[in-house]
């Protein structure tokens, strides 16, 4: 080849190449320690591929400003390329028609064949995949740290009355029982967890997810709501407002015996160099150990008109879904890969418990979808219900009966 055709011939790569790098703008709300290790993850993934990362964090736990200013974006019709959406959401967004159908990459990496149906599903609209998804948390653990319980006397609580003897022997020692931070998704998710806890697996159905009045206002439900305000009574006072990964640091540093939350916690132990089983204990939340709550992270893919942008995206979908993607990613985040058949070799004993769990309790039928995280019920219902959960938190007036009135009627939010 003589000197100028080579010289072509290497012009003719480079357009090539630069055609096929696009922008990825990526709206997340994952902005505590273990959150944006996991995510970095995700940007160096893009990066190596040749395209740019725009970042758009959102912060707030449970991503509900995130929400807020995503519905902001699309409507003056600016959507990111990628925005991390779940559960009955998608759909809403899907029959907003904005969009894209990932069919061609899911076809191409067998998406179908590599996830549990019943994910699959949820990630599809009218058929067609919209969304791509990272992992599986699990929301119903229980945190701890096993120096203070030592010196506490205390003992990892297996079922609720053993709970509060070990929150009990936990103040007498002078540390905080249980660290909470009271914003209403925080709140819920303490609540679901007790909620399947006290009931079982077949009253968190029937309440949580069918919304069936008789069981949102009940006996049983009388129960979950009277042990829900008990576990109020180890939290401190500031904890008012104050966001998840504080209070994980509070456990961290012994300030605290516990914390009731979702395994991006352990995210946070990681990332603040603390060994699993040593350091800290992950325990199912009290009663719920033949049960699991899940909770799918995904992002729902935007329509978008340029071309290069359109195949960063569908290269971003395809990332998510590699294996070498799903093991880096999960074992910062605190969660496990969504994605069948993989090794869990690197991955510690509360990853392989949340595998082990997730895996029965789909066979035993009480795998159920945490309400808290957007897993469950249409979004307007879910917001209606957490803030019924937490006024009946922060209000010491309101009764029991007033509360479960005020979830039936929640239940009923068009
Ligand atoms: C998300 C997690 C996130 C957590 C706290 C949950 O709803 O699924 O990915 O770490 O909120 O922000």
């Amino acid at each position: 080849m003589t000197r100028i055709s080579l010289s072509l011939a290497a012009a003719g790569l480079m357009s090539a190449s630069l055609a096929q790098a696009g922008e990825v703008e990526v709206l997340h709300w994952w902005t505590s320690g273990g959150e944006a290790k996991a995510a970095a993850e995700l940007k160096a993934t893009m990066q190596k591929k040749g395209h740019t990362w725009k970042d758009f964090a959102v912060a707030g736990g449970g991503g509900d400003s995130a929400m807020t200013v995503l519905k902001s974006r699309v409507v003056s019709g600016n959507a990111p390329a990628a925005a991390q959406i779940k559960g009955p959401s998608l759909q809403e967004w899907a029959r907003e028609g904005v969009l894209a159908n990932m069919d061609g990459v899911a076809k191409a990496e067998k998406w179908d064949e590599l996830l549990p149906k019943a994910i699959a599903d949820g990630l599809k609209y009218k058929g067609n995949y919209i969304a791509a998804p990272v992992n599986v948390h699990r929301v119903n653990w229980l945190w701890a740290n096993p120096e203070v319980f030592k010196k506490a006397g205390a003992k990892l609580p297996t079922t609720w009355d053993e709970f509060f003897v070990a929150a009990e022997a936990l103040k007498k020692a002078g540390v905080i029982p249980v660290a909470h931070g009271g914003q209403n998704w925080q709140d819920f998710t303490t609540f679901e967890s007790v909620a399947l806890g006290v009931g079982g697996a077949d009253f968190y159905k029937k309440a949580l997810v069918q919304l069936d009045a008789g069981s949102l206002k009940g006996a049983t439900m009388q129960k979950v709501l009277e042990t829900f305000k008990k576990v109020k009574g180890y939290t401190d006072k500031n904890a008012p407002g104050r966001d998840w990964n504080l209070a994980t640091a509070m456990v961290i540093k012994g300030e605290a015996g516990m914390q009731l939350m979702g395994d991006w916690a352990k995210g946070e132990f990681l990332a603040a160099g603390k060994v699993p089983g040593k350091d800290f204990a992950c325990v199912a939340a009290p009663g719920t150990a033949k049960s699991y709550t899940y909770n799918v992270d995904s992002f729902a893919l935007f329509k978008l008109k340029d071309p290069a942008n359109q195949k960063a995206q569908q290269d971003l979908a395809a990332a998510i879904m590699s294996t070498d993607f799903q093991e880096v990613f999960n074992l910062n985040k605190g969660s496990i890969p969504v994605r069948l058949g993989m090794k869990l070799d690197k991955f510690d004993d509360c990853a392989k418990t949340s595998s082990a769990d997730f895996v029965a309790s789909s066979k035993a039928g009480s795998l159920v979808p945490s309400i808290a995280h957007g897993m469950s019920v249409p979004s307007a219902v879910e917001g209606a219900m957490k803030d019924v959960v937490s006024q009946f938190w922060n209000d010491d007036k309101m009764t029991v009966a007033q509360a479960m009135d005020k979830l039936v009627g929640a239940a009923k939010t068009k």
